[in-house]
C-alpha cells in the first residue's frame, strides 16, 4: 500500500488494495480479525430522546466506544488482519444536517487504528439512505470506498455486499442489477474448480439474511423471504461458510445447513441487553469461530484464552 493511501479509500474497482487474490491467495495457518457494527455515531441521543428521524445532533459517547474498541484491537496479539464495520458508519441519513460531522469525527477517531490492521468498511441504511439513490451511494463510496467489493486474505476469499440493495433498490436498479451480476461471478468463481479454491468463502453485509430461522417472518431487522432464500441457496452452492451483519444492535443469528448467520450487536447503541461489543472471529483450516466481546472484557483480557488458543496450533 502507498504511503500516501487514504485508509478509508483502500475499497477500489471492486477489490481491496494490499488484499488482492494475488498478495494473499494462499493459506499461511490461522488468523483471526475483528467483526464490528453500527458505531451509528448520532443514534444513542436520539434513541434516549424517542426522536430517530430527526435527532442525533450529539455523538461524544459514540465516538469514545470507537476509540475505547480501536485501542482494545490495538493491544490484540496476534494482530487481527483487519477489522470490517458492517455497516451503519453513522446515524445521520444521507443530505441530513449532522451527517459531515459525524463523518469526520468517526474517521477522526479510526484513525487510531494500527496501521497493520486494515479497516474494512460495509454500507448500511443509514449510511445510503433506506432506499438508495446512484447519488446517495456515489457519495457512500466517496467518503468510505467501494459500496461492494471482494478481498482475500490468508487464502480466504471475503465478499462484502451492499445489502440496501437486496432491501429496496426502486432509487437504483440499475445497481442492483450490476450488483447481482458481479455476485454471480464471484459466487460461480468461488466454486469454480478451475481457479484456485479458498480455503473459506466469508459474506459481510449490513442487513442479516435472518435474525434466528432462516424461514422466520419478514421485520425491520432482516431480508424479504424471498430475497432471503435466493442468497441462501446461492450462498449455500457456493461453499459460504459465514454471513457476518450488523444492523440488529443485538446477538443473534443461528448455523442452518452449514451455513452461519451471524449477527452482530453494535459498538454504539443497544438496542437489547448486549455489551458495546465487537466480534473476535478466529480462521482455522477447517473452521471459522467467532465471539462476541464487551469492550471493557477486550481491553482488559484481551480475546478468550480458547481462541488464543486455536491460533497458536
Ligand atoms: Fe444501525
Amino acid at each position: 500500500m502507498a504511503e500516501s493511501e487514504d485508509i478509508f479509500l483502500r475499497a477500489k474497482h471492486r477489490t481491496f488494495s494490499g488484499l488482492t487474490e494475488d498478495a494473499e491467495r494462499e493459506w499461511t495457518g490461522p488468523f483471526c480479525f475483528i467483526q464490528a457494527a453500527d458505531p451509528q455515531l448520532g443514534l444513542m441521543k436520539a434513541w434516549r430522546e424517542g426522536d430517530c428521524d430527526g435527532g442525533g445532533d450529539e455523538w461524544a459517547e459514540e465516538v469514545e466506544l470507537t476509540k475505547q474498541a480501536v485501542e482494545a484491537v490495538n493491544q490484540l496479539r496476534p494482530r487481527p488482519k483487519f477489522m470490517v464495520l458492517c455497516g451503519d458508519l453513522v446515524h445521520a441519513m444521507p443530505d441530513t444536517p449532522f451527517r459531515e460531522g459525524q463523518e469526520r469525527d468517526l474517521k477522526a477517531a479510526l484513525k487510531g487504528t494500527d496501521p497493520s490492521i486494515p479497516l474494512v468498511f460495509v454500507s448500511g441504511n443509514h449510511d445510503l439512505g433506506n432506499s438508495p439513490t446512484p447519488r446517495t451511494v456515489e457519495q457512500y463510496c466517496n467518503a468510505w470506498g467501494d459500496d461492494y467489493f471482494s478481498f482475500w486474505v490468508g487464502g480466504v476469499l471475503c465478499l462484502v455486499l451492499n445489502s440496501q440493495l437486496f432491501f429496496d433498490a426502486s432509487g437504483c436498479p440499475q445497481l442492483k442489477e450490476t450488483q447481482e451480476t458481479w455476485l454471480e461471478e464471484q459466487l460461480s468463481r468461488a466454486s469454480s474448480l478451475s481457479a484456485p479454491k479458498p480455503k473459506h468463502v466469508l459474506v459481510f453485509q449490513h442487513i442479516p439474511l435472518y435474525l434466528k430461522s432462516p424461514d422466520e417472518e419478514d421485520d425491520y431487522f432482516n431480508l424479504q423471504r424471498g430475497v432471503r432464500q435466493n442468497l441462501l441457496n446461492r450462498f449455500k452452492k457456493a461453499g459460504v461458510k459465514a454471513v457476518f451483519s450488523g444492523h440488529y444492535h443485538r446477538n443473534a443469528g443461528g448455523c442452518h445447513s452449514g451455513l452461519d448467520m451471524v449477527v452482530s450487536s453494535a459498538i454504539g447503541c443497544q438496542l437489547g441487553e448486549d455489551t458495546h461489543g465487537v466480534r473476535v472471529v478466529v480462521v482455522t483450516a477447517d473452521k471459522v469461530i467467532h465471539r462476541y466481546h464487551s469492550l471493557e472484557q477486550l481491553r482488559d483480557r484481551g480475546m478468550d484464552e480458547d481462541l488464543r488458543k486455536l491460533l497458536q496450533a
